[in-house]
């Protein structure tokens, strides 16, 4: 590969120059072969969309092939591959089980507590997911209904997930890090009506109490009939008599065999509620057949995944990466998915190589903000770790900067592995617009091309297409099969937040700004929206303002985000106290804390400012724009004629000083 020295360190307007061309040894056996074949299937994906998706859906096991390849009578609820008859479940285990791959690891876990290791092949994995579908099942689950799951990072995340969808319930996963108030929301909205929960969960050392939280929380979650706890900790929980029931005592009745359920393609599949700019969470909801060809097609390309190799994503299932590559788009190719409980730096900083090491990891995919942290604790952790099985890198959840790249691709690749880095949503399900590996030139910080099907626009507020270079807002112009349907239980605020923009033309709004270069290559911004990027996660702003103010000290609190080292964006609260009162110094820790307890740690503003008053315009609206610039140390620059009390700005400033 070309490689360039790196000189000076590359600011993200600036342009990025530097570019590598894909080696010839891994193209020779890449699943995609040449440039020229990229664009010969691109160009057909996007011209002659049904006859593309047609052939690729026979890659998946189907019970009845469909009847009409895209429904859009009724946009923007487009429906894929209606008249199918398919199981998701049955095209991540029942499908291998027939080939060599039955008695191979399905999943590869490792615990926290040191050298805590389990192998579950396909078959035996499939044996769980049968028992507990017929778990689900005695405990009246039926098709379409709702189950909540709030469990660590342990194989019994993927048995629960995997049996709702064979049996056709939808799974609702709340990230473990999340707090009581978050489960509330979550478990109310889906009107879930059985929670899957361990009695704790392992983090730094420390036990995380999950049973505890889903008790509190189930006190106002009238839905629920039955709360399933797997004993990870053994350490003892309360039980309620009649609701409350034990895995393992579950597992130990049942019959190992299940038949996967005959789901229609559009059958829903999961809800996973993400942040939005306003109001409670939105429950994005992916269905069956589109969701699963989506994951699987991206997989298989983009990390030109085979069903030899061991691959391992880092995230946490609790996020949409999880669901998508963990999970479904990996074991319905048959590759083996390493599944980790532990923090990447407890009890060393080189827990991720080391594992990248025990287990020969050909294809690694994390996250920017653990890049950073990873280039901070040094390259002297990842040396002493044997990493040559990688083959190929891949980022996800936030802009990589160049130099996070560099060192990526330096002291991990060992300039030996493509970055695939892939830009995707929540809502789009799976991998949009990326580098495919061995194919194309990669250009550190920039995503890339789209991907099969994938018809990105960069646009002005009216629609129009921007010049290349100039930064707009991305559009999607066309439906693609993994794309989510509607936001559960609420059809009115999907068209609301994703197709109102651009009702006229039909076009999906996906939030963020980005611009092209002169190569065609997408080079994405972030959020122009009040949506902040915490460690490649989104926060809404409206939802941290929410519970500052649940506190009784606070009687209005405006949330910004600001460039922040490792994790992307961080926090900063401005808030403001009743008349009269004097925050202390201390009541800012309290305050963290209590955004903890109320949503979760990774919520936990970086720093709080107290302030007797907001900048707010005339009409009471505030102005974040002004308070961005504080927080980032600016002067607030811009308009600021619609102020409405000019020494506001002054007095944040002072305070800020102090
Ligand atoms: C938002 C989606 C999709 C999995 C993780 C996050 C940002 C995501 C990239 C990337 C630049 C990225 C966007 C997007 N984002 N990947 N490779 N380059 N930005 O899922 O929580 O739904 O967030 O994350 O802003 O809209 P999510």
């Amino acid at each position: 590969m070309t490689t360039e020295t790196v000189t000076t360190s590359i600011d993200h307007v600036l342009e990025e120059t530097r570019h590598f061309a894909p080696d010839p040894a891994f193209r020779e056996r890449a699943h995609i072969k040449s440039r020229e074949e990229y664009e010969r299937l691109y160009r057909e994906s996007v011209e002659q969309p049904e006859a593309f998706w047609a052939r690729m859906a026979e890659e998946l096991a189907w019970f009845k092939k469909w009847d009409r390849v895209l429904n859009d009578d009724t946009p923007p609820f487009y429906k894929w591959f209606e008249g199918g008859k398919i199981n998701a479940s049955y095209n991540c285990l029942d499908r291998h089980l027939d080939t060599w791959r039955k008695n191979k690891a399905a999943i590869i876990w490792e615990g926290e507590p040191y050298g805590e290791r389990r192998m579950v092949t396909y078959r035996e994995l499939q044996r769980q997911v049968c028992k507990f579908a017929n778990v689900l099942k005695n405990l009246g689950v039926k098709p379409g209904d709702r189950v909540a799951i709030y469990l660590p990072m342990i194989p019994e995340l993927a048995v629960a997930m995997l049996a709702c969808a064979r049996i056709g319930a939808v799974h609702s996963i709340i990230f473990g890090g999340f707090s009581v108030n978050a489960l509330i929301d979550r478990i109310n909205d889906a009107e879930a009506t059985v929670v899957v929960t361990a009695d704790g969960g392992y983090r730094r050392g420390e036990i995380v109490e999950l049973k505890k939280a889903v008790d509190e929380a189930l006190l106002k979650c009238p839905t629920v009939r039955n709360v399933v706890t797997v004993e990870r900790t053994k350490k003892p929980v309360s039980m309620v008599h009649g609701r409350d029931l034990l895995w393992s005592e579950l597992m130990d009745t049942v019959s190992d065999v299940c038949p996967a359920e005959e789901l229609d393609s559009e059958h829903p599949l999961y809800i996973l509620y993400t942040s939005g700019s306003t109001g409670k969470p939105k429950g994005i909801l992916h269905s069956t057949a589109g969701y699963l060809l989506g994951t699987y097609l991206t997989s298989k390309y983009v990390f030109d995944l085979r069903e030899e190799d061991t691959y391992w994503c880092t995230a946490d299932i609790g996020w949409v990466t999880g669901h998508s590559y963990i999970i479904y788009g990996i074991l319905s190719n048959g590759a083996t998915t390493v599944m980790y409980e532990g923090a990447p730096n407890f009890p060393t900083p080189d827990q991720f190589w080391q594992i990248c090491e025990r287990y020969s990891v050909n294809v690694f995919y994390t996250a920017p903000t653990a890049i950073r942290a990873f280039s901070k604790w040094g390259e002297g952790w990842p040396a002493r770790n044997d990493l040559s099985s990688l083959r190929l890198l891949g980022t996800v959840g936030e802009p990589i900067n160049p130099e996070a790249w560099m060192w990526y691709y330096q002291h991990i690749g060992q300039q030996n592995c493509p970055i695939v880095d892939t830009w995707w949503q929540t809502e789009t399900g799976a991998i949009m617009i990326t580098t495919l590996p061995g194919v194309m030139e990669m250009k550190p910080g920039s995503a890339g091309l789209p991907f099969f099907g994938v018809q990105p626009r960069i646009v002005d507020e009216e629609g129009n297409e921007v010049p290349e270079g100039q930064s707009g807002l991305l559009v999607i112009t066309h439906p693609w099969p993994s794309m989510l349907r509607t936001l559960y239980g609420d059809p009115e605020r999907f068209k609301e937040v994703y197709w109102s923009k651009f009702e006229k033309q039909g076009w999906y709004f996906t939030g963020d700004g980005a611009y092209k270069d002169k190569d065609g290559y997408y080079m994405i911004i972030g959020r122009i929206d009040d949506v902040i990027n915490v460690s490649g996660h989104r926060l809404g702003t409206m939802e941290v303002e929410s519970a500052l103010v649940s506190h009784p000290i606070v009687s209005e609190a405006a949330v910004v985000g600001y460039p922040h080292e490792i994790k992307g964006q961080g926090i900063c609260a401005f808030v403001s106290v009743p008349v009269g009162t004097t925050p202390k110094e201390e009541d800012k820790e309290k305050l963290r804390e209590h955004v903890a307890k109320e949503i979760g740690a990774i919520a936990k503003p970086d720093q709080i400012r107290f302030t007797d008053a907001l900048p707010k315009t005339r009409s009471g609206k505030i102005m974040r724009r002004l308070l961005r610039d504080i927080a980032e140390g600016r002067d607030a620059t811009g308009d600021t004629s619609t102020l409405e009390d000019f020494t506001v700005l002054a007095r944040l400033r002072e305070e800020q000083e102090t």
